[in-house]
């Protein structure tokens, strides 16, 4: 695989999978990897059934059976997560070189397990903490009072499906593929009664054709669809307290409604028990791995003969102070939970010059954490989460702030390194090296992205005006300009 060569070679860019892409790269040749690897949210065996199912085929049903972190089939851990990756990321750092890489809350101990188990040591873990996360929790309360009455009807059909499955040899994730839906074969075939649903009568037929069974649950798997959509059968016996005169909004808390029903009903004890129970915080953090390929010979012998295996300690002081493994957006939400707030400020960023400064602001009045203040936030690297700056245009949602990664950047590269990612997204590493003056190996997968790489390079020098009207272009080129109702009366 040949690199294509952005901004006068200082960035190679490997258009492809960087298990491929990687093996190019020669031994003891990268000075640090910072990387954003796919967090892999959707765990993989709901993305592809049990370890031991065969492949499913099919290409574009199976894309969609894959689909990870808001819809995204990249988000997968098949690379994050295997030791062999990093193996290969072993061998090609120098001695002493420092990976960097970011991962979710509930997948860091397999990044880090697959980090450590190739051979790197592991140095800590950054945290870097953010407030604009929605919480995802489950109502507990209001789930007890949703419940139906027929879940042993429904187990009893998926049962049924799971037996026709396995007699058949046919795996979860095949069905998906077949059917083209993403995750829902695991509820028709579930011997769990908390996890199972009734096909639809469209689905029920093709899973008859797919499975091969007879008519047996056909009336049964007709008049459960009939009851779908019908009231708990606790909302019905519920007590009514009043009526809405409009639809309320979604709430839960004494009274309960039913988007179909005006009537205000009184909540059943159970679920006045359970009132304010959920099942998830609001996410505020993301892990960041910090490992170091094995030294050879003592930290001063290394970095003598090799030029890395220390990080940046001075170029990376907040303030004169001592870089902390917290970093933060600066957000009103995160500097509050310190205990000295502190004034306004601006976005902090690590400046081309080397020197911490102080950089854009948001624009939104969230950056509360001032610089100059002695208050404890301060004491920690801040900046915004990204932004249409840090954007430049693209689409992609996890966009990192180009602050953050050149901060980063620069803790572990020694001046003029080179630097890997090898899931580079929209290029944010290589932007924020650029700025250090380091050079970068980027390696992405998917041809949209690359796209957002090749514009994001061709930006990185110019200003900001130019940056903004670039990155309107990219996005109206990629959704046909509409002028909307302004002439539609016309
Ligand atoms: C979390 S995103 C990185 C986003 C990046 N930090 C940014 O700021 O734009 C991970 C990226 O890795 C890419 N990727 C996943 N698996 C890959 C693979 N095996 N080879 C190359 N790229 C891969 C995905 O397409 C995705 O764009």
């Amino acid at each position: 695989m040949t690199p294509e060569s952005l901004l006068d070679g200082r960035v190679q860019l490997y258009c492809g999978d960087n298990r491929d892409a990687i093996a190019a790269i020669p031994d003891n040749s990268i000075d640090a990897i910072v990387s954003d690897p796919p967090y892999a949210l959707v765990s993989i065996v709901k993305r592809f059934g049990k370890a031991d199912s065969a492949p499913a085929s099919g290409n574009d049903a199976y894309a969609r059976a894959s689909a990870g972190f808001m819809g995204q089939a990249w988000d997968t851990g098949e690379v994050a997560f295997s030791p062999d990756f990093w193996r290969e990321c072993v061998r090609v750092l120098k001695p002493g070189g420092h990976v960097i890489a970011f991962s979710g809350t509930r997948t860091y101990h397999r990044l880090a397990c697959a980090i450590e188990d190739a051979g790197f040591e592991v140095r800590d873990m950054l945290s870097w903490l953010y407030g604009s996360g929605f919480p995802k929790s489950h109502d507990v309360a209001k789930g007890i009072d949703k419940r139906r009455d027929d879940r042993d009807d429904i187990l009893a059909v998926t049962t049924f499906v799971a037996d026709a499955a396995d007699a058949a040899g046919i795996s979860r994730a095949q069905i998906d593929a077949h059917i083209g839906t993403s995750d829902m074969a695991g509820w028709w075939t579930s011997r769990l009664a908390h996890r199972c649903q009734c096909p639809t009568p469209e689905q029920w037929a093709v899973l008859k054709a797919l499975l091969g069974f007879g008519d047996d649950m056909d009336a049964e798997v007709a008049r459960l669809n009939e009851r779908k959509g019908e009231h708990s059968d606790t909302w019905k016996g519920a007590r009514i307290i009043g009526e809405y005169e409009s639809a309320p909004r979604m709430g839960f808390g004494d009274h309960r409604f039913n988007a179909r029903d005006s009537k205000i009903r009184e909540a059943s004890d159970a679920a006045r028990e359970w009132r304010g129970w959920g099942t998830a915080l609001k996410p505020a953090c993301e892990p960041v791995c910090l490992g170091r390929k094995p030294l050879a010979g003592t930290v001063a012998e290394n970095v003598l003969e090799h030029g890395v295996g220390a990080i940046n300690i001075d170029g990376c002081r907040v303030e004169q102070r001592f870089p902390a493994n917290v970093l933060h957006d600066g957000s009103a939400e995160v500097v509050s939970l310190f205990p000295v707030s502190v004034s306004s400020g601006g976005k902090q960023t690590a400046g081309h010059d080397g020197a911490m400064r102080m950089g854009r602001t948001s624009g939104d009045g969230a950056n509360a954490g001032g610089l100059g203040d002695a208050g404890s936030a301060a004491r920690f690297f801040y900046t915004a989460k990204a932004d249409d700056h840090d954007r430049a245009g693209s689409k992609h949602p996890t966009v990192k702030p180009v602050d953050l990664m050149q901060w980063l950047v620069r803790l572990v590269t020694p001046k003029g390194g080179l630097v890997l990612d090898p899931f580079a997204g929209t290029g944010t590493t290589g932007e924020a090296a650029f700025r250090e003056g380091c050079r970068t190996i980027l390696m992405e997968r998917e041809p949209q992205y690359q796209d957002d790489i090749r514009r994001r390079m061709r930006l990185a020098l110019s200003g900001p005006d130019e940056r903004r009207r670039e990155s309107i272009k990219a996005k109206v080129e990629d959704k046909p300009f509409d002028p909307g109702s302004l002439f539609a009366n016309l």
